[in-house]
């Protein structure tokens, strides 16, 4: 080869090295969220704003695709499939690790928090923060926690006193202490995927469930409910969460400004969620498709004193530290 052939071959391969790098380079990363819930709850908002913020900020570095209404996964695959890399984020209920860590099961565990207010202080405190990292693990990283609110019952027939909920079949998430919940009144529990509560109900196939007020409104649940029992006995909450492989495989400047795009949707979320609750409620009772029952402070009592021996049941499993801490909060 002639000294020029050879010096414009070695310029050709140079200049393809560097294309192929900047190509590289300007490649996005791409970030799945996927969630079983409609977009107007506080997950779906959150997950929006957090696409936004991204998107405004990370000029193309970073692209978020939100998969809402158990489009990409529901909540018993997602796990699964983040730690194949198949997902990058999702914030699945804290009812749904008991594959992961017994101790997030002190969430469901009935009348333990008086208030929202009160999960917030838990969760800020020292017990609430190692509870993030108890599927560490696991290969998953609690990004953070997402609030949706307090639950309610709804029914086929009205609940104003535990024995009114004998022998009912009730959807639950798959959590072994919400079943105890529902077996401590002499119900029958049924661990069902979100995305099939709406035609269990419809079909009659259950006679009810629980959840909060925007889930039972975004889901249309009120409308094949004819009763709702302001009960307020449980807290659905959410562990944002990716796997360790992707989250330590971002580039050293991009994880922190992810992070504070995901801190900032999550405070927004919460404050959807506050909202919510109070908005969405009030929908459901205008729409007077469903009757909302109060309970007087006497049939609240009876509630609480059959659903409580629960607490003692899942103890050990749970921690007895973190369930102290959790009435500390209150
Ligand atoms: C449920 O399955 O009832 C909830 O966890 C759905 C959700 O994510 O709010």
């Amino acid at each position: 080869m002639s000294k020029s052939k050879a010096l414009l071959v070695s310029l050709i391969v140079a200049v393809a090295l560097v294309a192929s790098a900047s190509f590289a380079m300007a490649k996005p990363i791409k970030i799945k969220f996927s969630h079983v819930v409609a977009e107007n709850t506080p997950k779906g908002q959150m997950a929006n704003k957090f696409k936004q913020l991204i998107d405004e900020r990370l000029d193309g570095k970073v692209i978020v695709q939100v998969f809402p209404n158990s489009q990409l996964f529901g909540d018993n695959k997602v796990l699964e499939a983040m730690l194949l890399g198949d997902v990058h984020l999702a914030a699945p209920s804290l009812s749904k690790f008991k594959k992961y860590t017994k101790s997030l099961q002190i969430y469901d565990l009935p009348f333990l928090f008086t208030d929202m207010n009160a999960v917030e202080r838990f969760q800020k405190g020292p017990e609430g923060q190692k509870l993030l990292t108890s599927i560490k693990s696991k290969g998953l990283i609690g990004l953070g926690y997402l609030h949706n609110g307090l639950k309610q019952l709804s029914a086929s027939s009205p609940l104003r006193v535990p024995a009114d909920a004998k022998n009912k079949k009730f959807r639950i998430m798959s959590s072994d202490v919400l079943a105890a919940q529902f077996e401590a009144v002499g119900a029958m529990p049924l661990k069902k995927p979100f995305s099939e509560v709406f035609t269990l109900l419809q079909t009659k196939a259950i006679d009810g469930q629980e959840n909060t007020w925007s889930n039972i409104f975004s889901k249309k649940f009120f409308e094949v409910q004819p009763f709702i029992t302001e009960t307020n006995h449980g807290v659905l909450d959410y562990l944002v969460i990716t796997s360790t492989e992707f989250w330590t495989g971002l580039p050293d400047d991009l994880r922190p400004r992810i992070k504070k795009a995901l801190d900032e949707a999550i405070a927004f979320g919460n404050k959807v969620a506050a909202q919510k609750a109070i908005d969405d409620r009030q929908k459901i009772i205008d729409s007077r498709r469903t009757k909302v029952l109060e309970l007087t402070a006497a049939e609240r009592q009876l509630w609480v004193n059959a659903m409580k021996p629960v607490w003692k049941q899942f103890e050990d499993q749970i921690g007895k530290n973190y369930i102290d801490a959790a009435i500390k909060s209150n």
